[in-house]
């Protein structure tokens, strides 16, 4: 693989620390829902917080992966403009999921982020709200896979890569009744697998980093998540493959209207094809990579990472937020 050299990026510059604030905020109001058992209650919650401090924010942008349709959705739907709007802000695409596993969230499980991605105008693929076939590893597997092979073949491309065994590695797979097959057939080549509730994009992104102790993730999930997902990897030097997959002619209809072909594997490049991208996600509930949301008297803590790909920025950030001014409160570190 070729390597990449540091680029500035002035949008990058400016706005990964913004959208930090994006997520945070999300999450943060989410999280006053989790456990509740209402996922209506925490998606609007964390999709309200998202569209206000976008609105706040240095940029003339247009969501490109949203909430829905904008007949369907309320806010944050596809093609809505929003942010500062000044003649001076960025112009940018975003991709947005304000809780990215609203099931989880609402029952109090692992996983579940706010997570957004902006690139310049053009940079990342509208999607169409359906299921996506993907592949995701990271960097040392990165252009030695291809979602057209057998599993078989992948995973011993992935083994190499990652110079151990097909039999020491394992396989992140949403815990689905249409993934029974694929499961048996990792678990028959020799690999684990390692089930998931909810929440592809978080899981790719600790696939595309050393010491998580996952190296691939595969099956089906959201198509939306797999652009999302595209913008983290690109990041990380990590790769996505994804294949669409209508499932009525309404949806095929759609994947004409919108320019996507089902019948193309697309890469993270033409996933994400931007040449400034900014990607920050915030954890909700605790999972393997963020922290959720902790609330103590007096404030609450996030966990982030934030990232951009021009300007090479991988940040964790750990931010204590204090409410009430004046407020007296013992920081744990
Ligand atoms: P939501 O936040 O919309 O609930 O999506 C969560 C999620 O698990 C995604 O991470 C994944 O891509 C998709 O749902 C899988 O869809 P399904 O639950 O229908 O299998």
């Amino acid at each position: 693989m070729t390597q990449r050299t540091f680029v500035d990026s002035p949008m990058e510059r400016a706005l990964v620390l913004e959208i930090v604030r994006v997520t945070e905020q999300a999450a943060l109001r989410a999280s006053h829902f989790v456990g509740k058992g209402d996922k209506i209650a925490v998606d609007d919650a964390g999709t309200q917080a998202m569209r206000q401090i976008l609105s706040e924010t240095h940029i003339r942008g247009t969501v490109v992966i949203g909430e829905g349709e904008m007949d369907k959705a309320p806010m944050l739907y596809i093609g809505e403009q929003v942010g500062l709007q000044t003649s001076d802000s960025f112009e940018v695409d975003i991709a947005v999921d304000p809780v990215e596993g609203t099931t989880v969230a609402a029952r109090g499980l692992p996983n579940s982020v706010a997570v957004i991605a902006l690139s310049e105008k053009n940079g990342l693929l509208g999607a169409p709200d359906m299921y996506m076939e993907k592949l995701v590893v990271g960097p040392p597997a990165a252009g030695r896979v291809n979602l057209a092979w057998h599993l078989e073949a992948n995973l011993n491309a992935i083994a190499v890569s990652l110079e151990r065994h097909i039999s020491d590695l394992t396989i992140v797979v949403l815990d689905r009744p249409r993934h029974e097959n694929l499961i048996a057939r990792i678990r028959a080549a020799g690999a684990r697998v390692k089930l998931i509730g909810d929440g592809d994009v978080i899981a790719a992104l600790a696939v595309a980093m050393r010491g998580t102790g996952v190296h691939a993730l595969m099956g089906s999930g959201g198509a939306p998540e797999g652009v999302l997902t595209a913008a983290a990897m690109k990041c990380l030097g990590g790769e996505i493959q994804g294949q669409f997959l209508p499932s009525s002619p309404e949806e095929l209809e759609r994947c004409q209207r919108m320019g996507v072909n089902p019948d193309k594997i697309y890469n993270t490049h033409e996933l994400a094809p931007g040449q400034e991208m900014v990607f920050a996600a915030t954890g909700i509930t605790d999972g393997e990579l963020l922290q959720g949301v902790r609330r103590f008297a007096g404030g609450a803590r996030t966990h982030t990472i934030a990232m951009g790909y021009a300007t090479r920025v991988v940040r964790f950030m750990d931010t204590v937020h204090l409410e009430g001014a004046g407020a007296r409160v013992n920081i744990r570190v």
